[in-house]
């Protein structure tokens, strides 16, 4: 019960690491909003809570507009009393070569990727000044600390959300807020299927390429990458904040 009494939203909670960390989070004892464009997604993962005794509710968001953000505080105000922790996991996969990226592709990317998780941090912090304080968690990418190929305009915006993380923990530290970022690298979730089929190969080829690129060999299942988000979230890191935590089997450590 590493969460017990903590209300947390976790944003693209109907998917893949996001999913993971809300059932997580559940099973440590967090009342968790869960939060996704995808309403049937969002829904089955609170669906898979509930069975398991847990507490959770579901909004459908976008977190790059500024209204969802408010309705997504608000949601978790109304039924649950409060916010102690969020975590910005949402993002949109764009992974291309600079000249195929279009105007609407960075528009996307950093409308999703960047100033989503700022929407959602500037609603949520009050709530959490109110609370005496607060864990935000955001999910940025190996790809925003080493170069990958093709992966533009997504790395560039993942790069920056881990130096948005350093200056928002400097800025929120008087007020008791922790702002962390983790960085996994290459997670078995829907998003791989994606980038396998906007790059033509096929999903176990690229699940083995990468996972050669690692000192363990392979991909990390979505509850590994959890695990840290956890660690960040609770009170265990209750000294740690403008830090960023790689979960990547090694990937960045050549
Ligand atoms: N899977 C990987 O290999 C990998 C590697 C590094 C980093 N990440 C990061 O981990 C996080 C989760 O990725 P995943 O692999 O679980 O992806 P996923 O596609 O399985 O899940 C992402 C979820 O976000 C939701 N979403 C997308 N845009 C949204 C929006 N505007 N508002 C609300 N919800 C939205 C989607 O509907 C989906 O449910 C992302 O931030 C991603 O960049 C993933």
């Amino acid at each position: 019960m590493r969460l017990k009494d903590k209300t947390a939203i976790v944003t693209g909670g109907g998917s893949g690491i996001g999913r993971a960390t809300c059932e997580l989070f559940a099973r440590e004892g967090a009342r968790v909003v869960v939060v996704d464009i995808n309403a049937a997604g969002g829904e089955e993962t609170v669906s898979h809570i509930q069975k398991d005794n847990g507490s959770a509710v579901f909004v459908e968001a976008d977190v790059s507009k500024e209204e969802d953000a408010k309705k997504i505080v608000d949601a978790a105000v109304r039924e649950f009393g409060g916010v102690n922790i969020l975590v910005n996991n949402a993002a949109a996969f764009i992974l291309k070569t600079l000249p195929a990226v279009s105007d609407e592709d960075w528009a996307r990317i950093i409308g999703v990727n960047l100033r989503g998780p700022s929407l959602c941090i500037r609603q949520v912090v009050p709530e959490m000044q109110k609370a005496g304080g607060g864990s935000i968690v955001n999910i940025s990418s190996v790809a925003g600390m080493i170069a990958l190929p093709s992966h533009m305009p997504y790395a560039p915006a993942k790069a920056g959300l881990i130096m948005m993380t350093r200056s928002l923990a400097q800025e929120l530290g008087p007020h008791n807020i922790r702002v962390n970022s983790l960085s996994p690298g290459g997670t078995l979730t829907p998003a791989v299927h994606e980038t396998a089929r906007e790059w033509n190969m096929s999903f176990d080829d690229l699940v083995k390429g990468v996972g050669q690129e690692t000192f363990l060999n392979r991909f990390a299942e979505p509850v590994e990458i959890a695990y840290g988000v956890l660690f960040l979230a609770s009170d265990e890191s209750s000294y740690v904040t403008g830090a960023n935590l790689v979960v990547d089997g090694g990937m960045s450590a050549h």
